[in-house]
């Protein structure tokens, strides 16, 4: 079996639904259940014995401690982390409390475990990073797109913890020998993704009726993949990655901000059209940008296609328009995470940009 960390968020949620459609190799789930982190997202799952889902820390090494001596999983996929800008901004402790505290005790927890493993067991354990193209920092207009021996240079709260717990990963690596991959995505969209992040927030406010909040000048770039290509490709890198080596992913999508919100208005007003016919673009509205903004991300995703042979299977316009088909899909899912601390949040990151 496998253990996933964070699997009831956006990402770690999909990959448990996507790892189970395709094989019979249970999953313990452990996630603290954040905001961000939802078990409605697993209802499919529900009854089914192949997914065990456990409330906790990545934090608590006596909770990990006991659960991989108990499970004795053969793989660790740490998703588990605090993922959003602008929360790091408002607020970066819960940051450096999960993304680096948390993960320093996941891996010493890990590392004791691994250590105490033998022969077969030992030599194929693999203990797998999740983190993000972030930890680059900004890119110009034609700089080339980031490469894995690019310089770390996170901008962001949120992408100097992510690089702080990347360097971790790599030190257990090189001074104890625990065997670890780490990959870097892009921007991923999809299903299930928590209506805080750009796309899922216009697909939410152009449904109500509210302002499409475009940050600055809206000429941000960001490199889109949906996420059930992140997922096959984490399933590659555990698969076939070679242990110690950083693997990026990316979707050869660049996008500026203001096109993926035309795209998104283009689509709703196809699908589900404004009551009184006037289009969706009406509502974009310039509000006060994100401090220390980056600029533009872009991923070189040529070495996991060289060496392990993977590539996205959508494009931009055909992961996008299945996103707005599932947020139409499932209101109900969208309602139920758009109540109560989620107004708090809206009220605390878009009224002092008005
Ligand atoms: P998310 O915020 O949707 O989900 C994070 C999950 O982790 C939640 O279920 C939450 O409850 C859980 N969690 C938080 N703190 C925890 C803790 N201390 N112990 C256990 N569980 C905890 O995030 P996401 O967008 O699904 O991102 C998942 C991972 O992928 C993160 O590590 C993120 O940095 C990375 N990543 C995200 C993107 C993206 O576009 N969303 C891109 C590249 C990399
Ligand atoms: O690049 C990978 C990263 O992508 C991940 O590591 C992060 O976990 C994930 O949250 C995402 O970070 P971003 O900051 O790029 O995503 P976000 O959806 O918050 O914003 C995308 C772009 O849209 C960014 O340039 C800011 C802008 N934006 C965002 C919001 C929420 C707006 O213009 N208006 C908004 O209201």
């Amino acid at each position: 079996m496998i253990l996933v960390t964070g699997g009831a968020g956006f990402i770690g949620s999909n990959f448990v639904l996507d790892w189970l459609a395709q094989s019979d190799e249970p999953v313990i789930n452990l996630d603290a259940l954040t905001y961000a982190g939802n078990l409605e997202n697993l209802t499919d799952l529900s009854g089914d014995p192949r997914h065990l889902f456990i409330h906790g820390d990545i934090g608590n090494f006596d909770l990990v401690a006991k659960l991989l001596a108990d499970q004795k999983p053969r793989a660790v996929i740490n998703f588990a982390a605090e993922s959003h800008v602008d929360r790091s901004i408002h607020g970066p402790e819960d940051f450096i409390q999960t993304n680096i505290v948390g993960t320093f005790h996941l891996l010493e927890a890990v590392r004791a475990y691994w250590s105490d493993l033998a022969g077969e067991a030992k030599a194929n354990f693999r203990f797998l990073h999740v983190s993000t193209d972030e930890v680059y920092g900004s890119l110009e207009k034609d700089d080339p797109a980031f490469r894995e021996t690019s310089r770390y240079e996170p901008n962001s709260p949120y992408s100097a913890s992510k690089a702080a717990s990347d360097h971790l990963v790599r030190a257990y690596h090189h001074t104890y020998g625990l065997p670890v991959l780490t990959t870097n995505c892009s921007n991923n969209y999809g299903p299930c993704h928590f209506p805080e992040k750009l796309i899922p927030l216009v697909i939410h406010n152009a449904l109500a009726g509210k302002p499409l909040p475009i940050y600055g000048d809206g000429q941000q770039i960001r490199d889109w993949l949906y996420v059930k290509d992140h997922c096959s490709a984490i399933r590659r890198v555990l698969e076939a990655g070679r242990v110690g080596e950083t693997y990026n992913i990316g979707g050869w999508n660049e996008k500026s901000n203001l096109e993926v919100v035309h795209t998104l208005c283009t689509i709703l007003d196809e699908l589900s059209p404004r009551g009184d016919g006037k289009p969706y673009e009406e509502q974009i509205t310039y509000v006060k940008d994100r401090p220390g903004h980056d600029r533009r991300y872009a991923i070189d995703a040529s070495k996991i296609e060289r060496e392990l042979g993977w590539r996205p299977a959508e494009t931009f316009d055909t992961g996008i328009r299945k996103t707005v088909r599932w947020y139409l899909d499932n209101q109900a899912w969208v309602s139920n995470v758009t109540s109560g601390a989620y107004r708090q949040w809206l009220d605390k990151n878009y009224e002092a940009r008005a």
